[in-house]
This record gives structure tokens, sequence and C-alpha cells, in this order.
């Protein structure tokens, strides 16, 4: 029986329990490092993150925050990650995706991108052709990146945000939820609006 530990017990932890029991995953569990939670949904916790070195079974990381989500993940043998793709996602001809990123349902990736790890492609986004996603990256529910996009590592692109093609977006951005990027951002920092602008020089 395939077993999946899933590390995060959120909201979001959910979803990807759905995402994996579509992947064939039987057998599926969590572990939290808040010993408050006992179930995600209808799946039981099971332990705390640094229970899974010495369990059995593949291991995907389901934590929002791109930081934690890295520090976890860097834990644990590469070859114990898993790899989530939705039966519902449309991926193209050459595209490549990291381990332990997660792939939503209603997802478009186009031909020549690449995914890093650790990513979260979320529900119902797209990423257009040759677009490169950095390691650790949270496109969120419904953003838009146009063609050759550039996102680099820890980055979050909010919900239903848009970026222009030819665009880069630097590592540890915010993206705000709605925001239309036209420019290319180089510098840290939380942005929004049409066109988005900085509003804070962190995220
Ligand atoms: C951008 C964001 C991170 C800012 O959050 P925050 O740091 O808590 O900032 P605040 O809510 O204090 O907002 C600061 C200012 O920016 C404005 N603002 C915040 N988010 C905005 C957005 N998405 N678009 C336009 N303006 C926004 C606020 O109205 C506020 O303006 P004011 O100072 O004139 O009142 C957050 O609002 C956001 O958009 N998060 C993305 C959520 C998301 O996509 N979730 C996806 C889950 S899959």
């Amino acid at each position: 029986m395939r077993q999946l530990i899933i590390i995060g017990a959120s909201g979001h932890g959910k979803v990807v329990a759905d995402c994996a029991a579509k992947n064939g995953y039987e057998n599926i569990i969590f572990l939290d490092d808040d010993k408050n939670v006992t179930h995600c949904g209808k799946y039981k916790v099971v332990g705390r993150s640094k229970e899974a070195a010495r369990m059995s079974g593949d291991v995907i990381v389901a934590i929002g925050n791109a930081n934690f989500r890295r520090k976890i993940q860097t834990s644990i043998a590469e070859n114990r990650l898993s790899t989530l793709i939705h039966p519902e996602a449309v991926i193209g001809d050459d595209v490549e995706i990291g381990v332990g990123s997660i792939v939503m349902a209603g997802v478009v990736i186009n031909s020549g991108s690449r995914i890093g790890k650790g990513v979260i492609v979320n529900t119902s986004s797209s990423i257009d052709h040759d677009c490169m996603i950095g390691d650790f990256v949270h496109v969120a529910v419904g953003a838009h990146l146009a063609g050759s996009v550039l996102v680099d590592d820890n980055s979050w692109i909010g919900a239903g945000a848009i970026i222009n093609n030819n665009l880069h977006v630097c590592s540890s951005c915010m993206i705000g939820a709605g925001a239309v990027v036209v420019k290319n951002i180089e510098e840290e920092g939380t942005y929004v609006g049409v066109p988005a602008k900085r509003i804070m020089n962190k995220c």
C-alpha cells in the first residue's frame, strides 16, 4: 500500500491530501508541529515533522511559508520526496517539475517551462510557455504568468495576480492578490495594485 506522509496539517494540507489520493496514495498520514492539531480533514495527525525521518513512506511538505517549507524539505532525503500533479492539470511538452512540488487541479503549465523544487502551483493558476520558476515559489490560486516569466526562489505570486510576459520577479517578493506586474521587480518586497507598486521593503 503506497503511504504518503504530509507535513503540515493546514487547509493547504487538505488540498494536498486530495491531490495525493488522486495520485494513487492509499494511506495518507499527517505530521504537524502543533501538538493541538489532531486531524486534517478525515486524516490523522500522527506526530511531529522531525519524525518523518524514521517513518516509511514518501513525504511532501504542505506548508505555505516558503522558508519553513524549504527548511523542512531540505532536511528530507530527495529520494523520499513525492511530486504531486493533479490528474486534471494540463502539462505541456518539455516541462520539468522539481521534487516536492505540487500542481493542483485546473492548472495549465505550457511548453518549455521549468518549475523548481518545493513549488506550489495552486488551483486554476497558469504558467505559460518558457517560464522559469525558482525553488519554493508559490503561485497562488488563479494567478497567471504570461510567457517567458522568470520568478526567483521563495517568491509568492498572490491569488489572481498577473505577471506580464518576459518579466523578472526577484527572490523573496510577495505579489499581492489581484496585482498586475508590468515591469521587472528587482528589489525584495511586497507589491500590490494595478500596476503593481512596492508598499513594503520586505515580504
Ligand atoms: C499584499 C498582502 C500580503 C499585504 O498584507 P499585509 O502585509 O497584511 O498588509 P495590509 O493588509 O496591512 O495592507 C497594507 C496596505 O496595502 C493595501 N493592500 C493590501 N493588499 C492589497 C492588495 N492585494 N491589493 C491592493 N491593495 C492591497 C491595504 O489596503 C493597505 O492599504 P492602506 O495602508 O491604504 O490601508 C496581502 O494583502 C495579500 O494580497 N496577500 C495575498 C493573499 C493570497 O494571495 N493568498 C493566496 C492563498 S492561495
